[in-house]
């Protein structure tokens, strides 16, 4: 029995892609990991998580570990529709769905938008799982390049409006991270931000926005496109990863009545009681605004002291995008193959994403690297750069 052969015909295609994670490189022991985009584990709130467990069960008894009737899931609906209040998005119970993480909101999204044919924009580089997720529904793309300043809208606009000349189809929908941007650190500005909007509205098109890293700013926090929209074109996913804890898989999608009801209407894992009822007992007890500025002041420290050892150790040709906020740090590195240089900087001790995964076209991402400051601490991250250093330059030599 041949069992591919039973696949549906978009399995079949989105199994010529290459295996999801194949871009996380397998690390040795001891290895300093630039690569990881995950929370500093100093970060994650194992204590109280653990007292949120043991305070919401004995308030609730059995009631979180069954498929319906804890108190406590339905306000976690309430929390996450204040803390978007924050960020001026305001939306009403029918406009909020809770996910298991920003992911499995992108695939609910996915799901519903997108056809065999759909065209979907991306920014390249972009988020390698969103990729892969829009990959496993279509592959026809259109991919913008970002700048330091994020999306380039202008390039945005030539696109579509060459389509329009040609006759070719609009894309359905925009993917995009425009704060603290996944590969590459940079935060849309907002006249841009304003740009693609009015995109959208001219070309018809709607804008999913991505927007795990918002809390993680080091000085302003930007205005997310959600809270500039009149037409209810954004689908805004948002996450409590990278602020409380990944492995919660605590996420959502803000949109239009339609869409909530549609990706509901999928969404069959019948949701998390027990994670969730967890999630709205620790933010309960957590005063978030005061965990929020440590995690600010904690990733500041490691994002400078990052970009400081780059300025020490890298040769003058590297360059690379100062982030504002968020986990990322986008190096580029002029005639360098940083897929090659990979088993090079394994061997040296030190981890990092090679550019290539981050984009539809792989050869694009050739010379870019992504660094990560989330995960090491700062005297790691300071060795990690140095021996970065020194493999680029042994490279440069050859
Ligand atoms: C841009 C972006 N979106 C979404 C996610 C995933 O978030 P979650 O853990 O909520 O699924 C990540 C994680 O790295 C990310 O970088």
């Amino acid at each position: 029995m041949n069992a591919e052969s039973f696949f549906s015909k978009n399995i079949k295609d989105a199994l010529k892609n290459d295996p999801p994670g194949s871009w996380m490189p397998t690390l040795p022991e001891q290895c300093i990991r630039l690569s990881s985009g995950f929370p500093a584990p100093s970060l994650v709130p194992v204590d109280q998580l653990k007292d949120a467990v043991a305070s919401l069960l004995d308030e609730e008894g059995d009631l979180p570990l069954h498929y319906i009737g804890s108190p406590k899931v339905e306000k976690l609906t309430g929390q996450i529709q204040d803390m978007i209040k924050g960020h001026d998005i305001h939306v009403a119970e029918d406009e909020l769905l809770i996910t298991s993480g920003a992911c499995q909101a992108i695939d609910l999204i996915a799901r519903v938008l997108i056809d065999e044919n759909t065209v979907v924009a991306i920014e390249s580089p972009t988020y390698m799982e969103a990729l892969e997720i829009f990959q496993n529904y279509t592959d026809q793309f259109i991919s913008i390049p970002i700048d330091e300043h994020g999306l380039q809208t202008s390039v945005l606009e030539e696109v579509l409006e060459d389509r329009k000349n040609k006759g070719l189809p609009f894309p359905r929908l925009l993917y995009t991270i425009p704060t603290f941007q996944n590969p590459t650190g940079t935060t849309m500005t907002t006249e841009r931000r304003k740009r693609v909007l009015r995109l959208a509205s001219e070309y018809d098109f709607l804008v999913l926005e991505d927007d795990a890293y918002r809390e993680l700013y080091f000085d302003q926090p930007s205005v997310p496109l959600k809270a500039m929209d009149r037409e209810d074109r954004v689908l805004y996913v948002g996450s409590l990863s990278k602020v409380v804890a990944t492995g919660m898989r605590i996420g959502w999608v803000a949109a239009a009545p339609e869409f909530i009801k549609a990706l509901d209407w999928f969404k069959k894992d019948l949701g998390h009681p027990f994670g969730q009822a967890t999630m709205a007992t620790f933010l309960e007890k957590t005063e978030m605004a005061k965990r929020l500025n440590t995690l600010r002041d904690t990733y500041e420290t490691k994002c400078e002291a990052l970009i400081s050892a780059l300025e020490q150790y890298l040769p003058k040709q590297v360059s690379w995008y100062v982030p504002g906020g968020g986990y990322f740090v986008w190096v580029h590195i002029a005639g360098v193959d940083t897929t090659d240089m990979l088993t090079e900087a394994l061997s040296k001790g030190v981890s990092y994403v090679p550019g290539e995964y981050f984009f539809l076209h792989s050869h694009e991402g050739k010379e870019y690297l992504r660094l990560s400051f989330s995960y090491a601490n700062p005297k790691e991250i300071d060795e990690g750069a140095q021996k970065l250093g020194e493999v680029i330059k042994e490279v440069l030599k050859k």
